[in-house]
């Protein structure tokens, strides 16, 4: 008998906490459960994910930026029922497949003419574990370079490049030369190490996504010509900051940079197969590929197959019919200028930031003795506390997702899929902003709520 799928989810559905406390991550469903996350969701539709009485759910966390074009768009699920439909060939691997070379067309189409070789992985790690290994290739050096707070991925080689030094306990040891981090904007320490010469590439994001960090002024400009001048290729990591999230298609256009090497993942899946690219200089590209015998010397077996191909294909195609990156920016605009509304009326938001719909809002300790209290009581369990409060009450009383930007950061952070309009940025600043003003009330329930934290001490952030 065929599984019928359907008919085990509408039966089984409500297991799920149970099912993960006992067969998968069951300290996650647990942490889940304690911050007010553990929610049955029973399905999804653009911005907004429902639950299992229909009750809608603001999506501003977007899987980590993997639904740009927002959730169970038809015109990706329609190329996937194509792909179906043809019973096409699939991972022949000793082929060169169609939609493997279309969606590579497609993508160099929106990139700088020197950008033109592609190489299609399934997650970002594994883009910037390809990107790694193509920049030593093509120097033929053996150190890579990565920023303070960088993430780029939690396998062993994107591991040693991290900027965020709790996921790394407990791994260790890392990749050799690996382990120098780069203060954002200290170009002095960055000229230093790579006239050392022996720096294959300096990975960045456009945006970091921890704490939603970027540069003033030119420093990524000035790095990137240093880099040139030192023979060091410059990477950038777009898995979170491409396809229009930041309001142009890539976070590197924000600088007006031209990455010998950009790695791409996440929304490029449409939210349905997971696919990633690592699209570099063709020169680059051929020091990996450098002889007959190397030709699949860097090679996945599911990296070009149909599926992931056909999400890509017409994700792009979304993107660019529903003007989704021109959203992002406009969007974007609006909705900084509404929080910073919000942050001369509360004394807790010390900064909002952010590029498009990336966006952060930085939380300090209130100069009221009252607050203070409170806020301090906090800290010495967790900094992540009361960013962890603000983001629980945001969920359980007003139904919008959000996240905590990384650890001992008291950074909210927001990615909401590209396709929101004036609605939901109202409804999510109009929740910050009673969420704020609960947080005046000390003692109150808002606390109360941070205090039950508190008693099971644990660390939230991703
Ligand atoms: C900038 C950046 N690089 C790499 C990764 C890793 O991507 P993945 O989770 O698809 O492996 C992430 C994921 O959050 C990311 O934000």
């Amino acid at each position: 008998m065929p599984l019928d799928l359907k008919e085990i989810i509408t039966t089984r559905l409500g297991e799920n906490y149970q099912l993960h406390e006992k067969h998968v991550n069951r300290t996650l469903a647990r942490v889940q459960q304690t911050i007010g996350f553990d929610k049955v969701y029973a399905t999804a539709k653009g911005a907004y994910l429902y639950d299992m009485d229909g009750q809608p759910y603001l999506d501003f966390l977007s899987g980590y930026s993997v639904f740009n074009i927002g959730r169970n768009h038809p015109a990706v699920a329609k190329a996937i029922r194509d792909v179906l439909d043809l019973d096409l060939p699939n991972m022949v691997q000793m082929d060169c497949s169609l939609l493997s070379g279309l969606l590579a067309e497609a993508l160099v189409k929106k990139l700088p003419p020197h950008l033109d070789a592609v190489f299609f992985a399934n997650s970002g790690t594994e883009a910037n574990e390809g990107a790694l290994k193509f920049a030593r290739a093509a120097t033929g050096r053996p150190r890579l370079l990565s920023l303070e707070s960088a993430f780029h991925g939690l396998s062993l080689g994107a591991l040693s490049l991290m900027g965020c030094e709790s996921f790394q306990e407990g791994f260790g040891p890392f990749l050799p030369g690996c382990d120098q981090r780069i203060e954002m904007g200290d170009l002095a320490t960055l000229e230093k190490e790579l006239a050392k010469g022996d720096v294959a590439g300096f990975v960045f994001e456009p945006v970091q996504g921890k704490g939603v960090k970027f540069p003033d002024g030119d420093f990524f400009k000035k790095a990137q010509e240093l880099c040139r001048k030192h023979g060091t290729l410059f990477i950038a990591d777009e898995v979170q900051t491409g396809l229009g999230r930041t309001g142009k298609w890539f976070g590197f256009q924000q600088w007006d940079l031209e990455p010998d090497i950009i790695t791409i993942a996440k929304s490029l899946s449409g939210g349905y197969v997971p696919v990633a690219a690592i699209v570099a200089r063709r020169a680059v590209y051929q020091g990996t590929f450098s002889r007959l015998d190397r030709c699949v010397v860097h090679s996945t077996t599911f990296g070009r197959n149909n599926l992931a191909m056909a999400c890509g294909l017409a994700t792009l195609q979304v993107i660019e019919d529903e003007g989704l990156v021109e959203n992002a920016a406009r969007m974007g605009g609006l909705l900084l200028e509404k929080l910073n509304t919000l942050k001369a009326k509360h004394p807790f938001i010390k900064e909002v930031r952010g590029k498009g719909l990336m966006v952060a809002i930085e939380f300090q300790e209130p100069k009221e003795l009252r607050l203070r209290m409170g806020w301090q009581l906090l800290q010495k369990v967790d900094k992540n506390l009361f960013t962890q409060m603000v983001v629980t009450s945001l969920l359980t009383r007003h139904r919008i997702l959000s996240q905590v930007a990384g650890h001992n950061l008291f950074v909210l952070k927001i990615l909401p899929p590209l396709i929101i309009g004036e609605k939901e940025i109202d409804q999510f600043v109009n929740a910050l902003d009673a969420v704020m003003n609960e947080c005046r009330k000390f003692p109150g329930p808002l606390w109360d709520l941070g205090m039950r934290f508190f008693k099971s001490s644990l660390s939230f952030a991703r």
